[in-house]
């Protein structure tokens, strides 16, 4: 095809792929194809502005490395990921909600058996969690995969800090005891701002947007015959919680932490100052048939 014009550019770069065989590509790519188009034209996208956008994206992925994923914060901060947690993630009634992964997961943390203080030296007021696990019929789930993460009082996670040298702080891996219960100790999560030192940030102040995440603890629960679960749990009251930077607050996952003062820990421990518990309960949604 010549003449290429404006108006049949976007029907002759679908018609290139009339070849692929694989036909969710296909789909994909003509859709992406289409809507990418439609924006240049309704914006009226300048060469300037164009160039701009490549640089950006340029950018985004040299900002890219083992400890940082720029892109992922990229789709984060303009709700894609969101998008499709809520798309690919629709748990029957009762289920707890999911929301986003985020970029500070980290596979393959040791194990901690129950009642470990996961805090391993973090700096925050400490923090009493029992966390039940329950199926959609209020059974307990035994035996349930448990990852936890979650930012320090200075609003940092561990991989953040590159002073610990890859030792893990305010993290684990649990497994859930007979009853279904989680129990660690670690400390009061507070609100942080994802990072604005790369290009994601040059979007948020260009836009005038705040980079602010409501104070939350991350949870990935997994169990054979159940979906696996990516939640968080938010710390309420709290500022941030209706503007969240990445869109993932949802009501369900608000909860309160109970401040005690100086006392008895519910794992017994005598504690000389303040401290918190978290009691909440997660329900698994069953998994879809012809899921593992
Ligand atoms: C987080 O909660 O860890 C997070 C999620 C998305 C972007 C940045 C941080
Ligand atoms: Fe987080």
């Amino acid at each position: 095809m010549r003449n290429i014009t404006e108006h049949n550019i976007t029907r002759a770069v679908i018609e290139r792929f009339a070849g692929c065989s694989d036909a969710r590509l296909r789909q994909v790519m003509g859709s992406l194809v289409t809507h990418l188009h439609d924006f240049v034209r309704e914006v009226a996208l300048t060469e300037a502005e164009w160039a701009q956008a490549i640089g950006f994206l340029t950018a985004t992925g040299q900002a890219c490395t083992d400890q940082r994923q720029e892109f992922i914060l990229l789709s984060d901060t303009l709700g894609v990921s969101m998008l499709v947690t809520a798309l690919n993630q629709r748990h029957p009634l009762g289920a707890t909600e999911a929301t986003v992964l985020g970029p500070f997961h980290v596979e393959g943390v040791a194990e901690a058996a129950q009642g470990a203080d996961l805090a391993q030296g973090a700096p925050g007021e400490p923090l009493f969690a029992e966390v039940q696990v329950l199926g959609l019929d209020g059974r307990p789930v035994a035996e349930a995969e448990a990852d936890v993460w979650q930012a320090d009082a200075a609003g940092l996670y561990d991989v953040q800090r590159p002073e610990l040298g890859g030792a893990h702080r305010a993290r684990g891996r649990l497994r859930t005891d007979a009853q279904g219960w989680l129990r660690f100790r670690s400390v009061l999560p507070t609100a942080y701002p994802v990072p604005t030192d790369g290009p994601v940030g040059q979007m948020l102040r260009a836009t005038g947007r705040h980079a602010w995440r409501p104070a939350h603890l991350h949870l990935r629960v997994s169990a054979p015959g159940f979906e696996t679960l990516v939640t968080h749990l938010f710390r309420e009251p709290d500022p941030w919680l209706d503007s969240d930077a990445v869109f993932g607050v949802r009501s369900s996952l608000v909860v309160r932490f109970e401040r005690h003062e100086a006392g008895t820990a519910p794992d017994g421990t005598a504690m000389a100052g303040p401290f918190h518990v978290l009691r909440h309960r997660l329900v698994l949604a069953p998994a879809a048939q012809g899921s593992p």
